[in-house]
């Protein structure tokens, strides 16, 4: 069978098995479009606290807006009270949302110290009353995304996986991290196999994949049914094209040419600007533009400059500068390319250079 297939997961059907990994402060409305253009079957919305007393802020309401999305649309919330991650879910699925995901995998401090992400892992009768909840709560699918466990001596993934399906969950995610692991260590595969060996509901397997050799490494290895992809994704949207191309025909795809390069990464900025506004959207755009020029060939300082300005029209314009292209906020051209294909070059080469034996 392809390794490149069509997702099912309850009577959702996403076009391939390639996922964008939720990433709180990334995965955006504008970078979520971009993925699904650029090839990923499913994103996955930020985390949205279950919390109501938060719904009214202005990130919660950010975080909910689907104007345009590609369907399905994907929500992911997180929080520790079944009913409120319930009433969460119903409020979700009102507001667009056509598979609620739940959060059992983020580490960070703030979520952790309400004893909600990755904490749940430890208390597995919390997290059957909130999966059952949950699951009650809504008529669209119930997905789970968690780590293998609390910690190396005490990976309970295979338990907490057994405990979902029998939950009514319609599919899993597993970061190949603990939580004690935070992101340090590579990620670690065997535990991943071992859930998708004990369940029947579809698996994806996520954590540093970022090549598509990895991705087909890790797919065979774990025998997941898809891949969730997370930083990789980040600067390099096209990593979901061109993990579809090398399953479909075993051989790297073309490399992008300059064109779609630049058209991608002013679109994504200007797409930035209007999603947040100019204040916001320049701000956010910086940590975007750094990961798409990390390569060497633009310098820090290069890239410091841009980081200093605070209109989105300098910013665009900076951009071309640094691209060797003409950028206005309304109307973008080219004036040259050749300098380029320095940075599609050094791009591939830093990405196939990151390859790892697993
Ligand atoms: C900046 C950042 C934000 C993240 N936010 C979330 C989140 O909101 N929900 C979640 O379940 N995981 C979150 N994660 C974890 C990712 O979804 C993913 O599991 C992790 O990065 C490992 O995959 P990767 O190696 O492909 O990045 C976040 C990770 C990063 C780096």
């Amino acid at each position: 069978m392809s390794l490149l297939r069509p997702l099912k997961i309850g009577a959702l059907e996403f076009t391939n098995n390639l996922v964008l990994a939720p990433m709180a402060g990334v995965t955006d409305l504008p970078f979520r479009e971009l993925c699904r253009e650029m090839g990923a079957g499913m994103t996955v919305s930020e985390m949205v606290a279950s919390n109501p007393r938060l719904r009214a802020s202005k990130k919660s309401r950010q975080r909910i807006q689907h104007s345009k999305e590609p369907q399905p649309i994907c929500v992911q919330i997180v929080g520790n009270d079944p009913q409120q991650m319930a009433d969460a879910a119903r409020y979700n699925v009102a507001m667009g949302a056509a598979l609620i995901d739940i959060n059992m995998g983020c580490p960070a401090k703030k979520v952790y110290r309400k004893q909600a992400g990755s904490a749940l892992l430890g208390n597995e009768p919390l997290v059957q009353s909130i999966l059952e909840t949950v699951v009650r709560s809504v008529e669209v699918p119930v997905t789970l995304k968690i780590r293998t466990g609390i910690s190396p001596d005490q990976r309970n993934a295979v338990r907490i996986a057994k405990i979902a399906q029998d939950s009514g969950i319609q599919a899993l995610a597993v970061h190949g991290r603990t939580r004690t692991d935070k992101f340090k260590g590579g990620a670690e595969y065997r535990t991943i196999r071992n859930v998708c060996q004990s369940v029947d509901i579809p698996v994806l397997a996520n954590g540093d994949i970022d090549t598509p050799r990895k991705a087909k490494q890790v797919l065979e290895l774990t025998d997941a049914d898809g891949l969730m992809i997370g930083r990789a994704a980040q600067g390099y949207p096209w990593i979901f094209r061109e993990i579809a191309h090398y399953f479909q025909y075993g051989r790297t795809a073309p490399i992008l040419n300059t064109n779609e390069i630049h058209s991608i990464l002013i679109r994504h900025i200007k797409a930035l600007h209007v999603f947040y506004g100019e204040t916001s959207g320049v701000r956010i755009a910086r940590k975007h533009i750094n990961w798409y020029l990390k390569t060497k060939n633009y310098g820090v300082i290069r890239i410091k400059e841009i980081n200093c300005l605070n209109s989105a029209s300098e910013q665009l314009e900076a951009l071309g500068n640094v691209l060797n292209v003409a950028v206005d906020p309304n109307n973008y051209n080219r004036r040259s390319l050749h300098d380029n294909n320095l940075f599609l070059i050094s791009h591939h080469r830093d990405t196939e250079n990151k390859e790892s034996t697993l």
